[in-house]
């Protein structure tokens, strides 16, 4: 979007969001892996905002730190309602006074918002002879607490009346406040200045800028969107409620790229989820942050993956879990209970049975027998593995590293591998079976008669 007027967009994140009982602000919550405030920051980053502030409380030095990279902060010293908040942004917004634009406000606690909606409120704001205020609007099926707007013949908005303060008649609207609104940089300073705090709740409400405009004459108007962009979240249930509709949506654009999810309600996403076209999702898979799959993989059901990427053809599960530097080539297979960590598993390569790959290289076509253990930590320090391009690790192999294992070589079931060994060399560590014939049923009849004897004497 090039933008022909300045924008400044004010998050508001300063309520104390009491109601999640919790020692980290609200706005810092997570809906599929990101912050609530990222959500927001990300959905106004695209519409290239000259500046975006994010009003926190004196307290919240956790906020300012997760958005320093992409936001200013502001300080809104009491939190004296929502009007009082934007005002904390004053610096920012009292020059458009003179340049005109917009100061678009939004919440930091409504993840669900989308790019497309807002672009539509800044558009219906700028565009000619643009409304002193444009408020999102959205039918909820309970209107509850929220404010409801009160329209004009022509369509327009004429004030909204916050739900404690409404008359019954104004409380049967059945359109109401999603919280957003777009203001004309021209005048937003001066009618938020004009706000006042008679009201049952005292709080400077920001939702009395539109009768106040509309008092001297200018219209306002409102945008519609679904409701479920206006999710606001201020209790548990309510982050339970947003990851829902998060799970839902990113699940919804996975299939629309070309993902087969099979029981799509039981696998999770997280924001920065990257499947390619053809991948198959068995149910009850979870992606954890930073996970990337190529086209035409296949992913069974039970898989933990997080920070991990997964190449064409490769087979992942059922029951593995894939942790942080796991890089798993083209075809290669990885099977039940299998948990690979800091590990490259090149092309072609079998772990595919209850086996801990840590800290390792595992070479192309290698196979690695079942119970396969990387022995990566001495209680102080990490050490790396090296498994050769089609080295054979027999079942049960303890890999002490350092250690690397040559191409083409062998290790022996059951073997401890403390020192490299050479390619194409095999390598067996074991004590000799000792067999003794007849042994089994000597011993037991031995036994047998031990037995007899002691029960007797009882
Ligand atoms: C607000 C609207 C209501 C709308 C609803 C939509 C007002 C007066 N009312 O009500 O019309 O239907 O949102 O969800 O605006 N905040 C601050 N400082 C404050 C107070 C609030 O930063 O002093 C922040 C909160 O952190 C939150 C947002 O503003 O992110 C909204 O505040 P909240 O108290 O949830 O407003 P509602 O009562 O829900
Ligand atoms: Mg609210």
């Amino acid at each position: 979007m090039t933008r022909s007027s300045p924008l400044v967009v004010v998050i508001l994140a300063a309520g104390l969001g009491t109601r999640m009982k919790s020692g980290l602000s609200k706005v810092l919550h997570k809906v599929a892996g990101k912050p609530m405030i990222r959500w927001s920051l990300d959905a106004v980053a695209p519409l290239e905002p000259d500046r975006t502030i994010v009003v926190v409380s004196p307290g919240q030095d956790d906020v300012r730190l997760a958005v320093s990279d992409v936001a200013e902060t502001a300080i809104q010293e009491t939190a004296l309602g929502t009007g009082h908040a934007v005002k904390a942004a004053r610096d920012m917004i009292a020059p458009l006074a003179s340049t005109g634009g917009t100061v678009l406000v939004l919440y930091g606690d409504t993840p669900l918002i989308t790019t497309q909606t807002l672009r539509r409120l800044l558009e219906t704001r700028e565009a000619e002879g643009g409304p002193a205020a444009v408020v999102l609007g959205f039918e909820p099926a309970d209107p509850a607490l929220y404010g409801r707007l009160v329209t004009t013949s022509d369509g327009g908005l004429d004030r909204i009346v916050e739900a404690r303060d409404a008359t019954e008649a104004e409380r049967a609207i059945g359109l109401c406040n999603g919280g957003m609104m777009a203001i004309d940089g021209a005048v937003a300073m001066d009618l938020l200045d004009r706000i006042g705090n008679r009201n049952v709740k005292q709080e400077y409400y920001l939702t009395d800028l539109v009768g106040i405009a509309r008092a001297e004459g200018r219209t306002c108007r409102v945008v519609t969107c679904r409701e479920i962009e206006t999710m606001g979240v201020d209790s548990r249930a309510g982050l339970a409620r947003a990851e829902d509709a998060m799970q839902h949506r990113l699940r919804a654009a996975a299939m629309d790229a070309g993902v087969t999810l099979i029981g799509s309600e039981t696998i999770f996403m997280s924001h920065d989820t990257r499947l390619g076209r053809d991948v198959v999702v068995h149910p009850h898979v979870v992606f954890a942050s930073g996970v990337t799959i190529s086209d035409g993989v296949e992913i069974r059901s039970f898989c933990h993956l997080e920070g991990a990427s997964v190449e064409t053809g490769a087979q992942i599960g059922p029951f593995a879990r894939l942790r942080p530097g796991a890089k798993i080539e083209a075809d290669a297979h990885i099977g039940n209970y299998v948990e690979i960590k800091n590990a490259t598993v090149a092309s072609g390569a079998k772990i595919n049975h209850l086996s801990y790959i840590g800290d390792a290289s595992v070479g192309a076509k290698a196979n690695v027998g079942a119970g396969t253990i990387t022995c990566n930590y001495d209680g102080f320090n990490k050490h790396q593995t090296v498994i050769g391009a089609g080295a054979f690790i027999g079942s049960n192999t303890s890999l002490v590293a350092p250690v690397s294992i040559g191409n083409g070589a062998i290790t022996g079931a059951g073997s401890t591998i403390t020192k490299d060994v050479p390619a194409d060399a095999i390598a067996v560590e074991r004590s000799e079976t000792r067999t003794i014939p007849t042994g089994a049923s000597r011993f037991r009849t031995k036994a047998a008669k031990a037995k007899a004897e002691t029960s007797s004497k009882t």
